[in-house]
């Protein structure tokens, strides 16, 4: 047993670069930077509003999920302002015990609470037996979205009416200014 109850979840401000950085070798490994995801949101800032972080009792970091301004380039050079999610990540010697799912609860009970003007889709590259199974993110409205890497089309995935959703272009970090400031 691991001890789950006494894992606390908050804002990810505050915790050093460095554990952010030792717990993400350890679960992505160190060539974690060439990833796909990585590119999509290079130069971004996290969003302070929506990334979190899973302590243990002793004030160790067990978990840390990011959540990035990214957008969605149409051939006409318009974006469409979307959230990335992710790395979501469960320190090894505690995965696969409820952590991920706790940060990913989290997240979406605040995303979702977002006022409207700040309620963009979630997207991430992920795994559609996790992601799609416990919080609906699905690949049905990606088949057009273009990634500035290699990406296994499965993996590219929504969370958002399909309506709400822009059809084609190129991910990338977000240029332009979002109207309603934070996000
Ligand atoms: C993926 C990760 C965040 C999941 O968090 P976790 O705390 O280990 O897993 P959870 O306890 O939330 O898993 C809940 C359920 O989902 C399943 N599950 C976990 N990861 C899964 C995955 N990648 N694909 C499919 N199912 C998965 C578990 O087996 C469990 O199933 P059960 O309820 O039927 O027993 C964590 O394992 C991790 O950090 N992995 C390394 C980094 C990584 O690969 N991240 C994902 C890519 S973004």
């Amino acid at each position: 047993m691991t001890g789950q109850n006494a894992i606390a979840i908050g804002r990810l401000a505050g915790t050093a670069d460095g554990a952010i950085a030792t717990l993400l070798d350890a679960a992505f490994g160190p060539d974690r930077h060439g990833r796909t995801a990585y590119r999509v949101r290079r130069g971004m800032a996290w969003l302070t509003e929506l990334s979190f972080a899973a302590h243990d009792a002793a004030g160790g970091l067990a978990g840390v999920l990011q959540c990035w301004p990214v957008a969605l380039a149409g051939a006409d050079g318009v974006e469409a302002p979307l959230i990335m999610v992710g790395p979501v990540a469960v320190r090894p010697d505690l995965q696969l015990h409820g952590l991920g799912r706790r940060l990913m609860d989290h997240l979406v009970v605040v995303a979702d609470a977002l006022p409207q003007a700040q309620a963009l889709p979630l997207m991430m590259i992920g795994d559609p037996d996790y992601y799609g199974r416990f919080w609906g993110f699905t690949a049905e409205g990606t088949g057009e979205w273009e990634a500035p890497g290699p990406v296994e089309r499965h993996r590219l995935l929504a969370r958002a009416p399909l309506a709400a959703l822009p059809r084609a272009g190129l991910l990338g970090p977000r240029q332009q200014a979002v109207l309603s400031a934070a996000l």
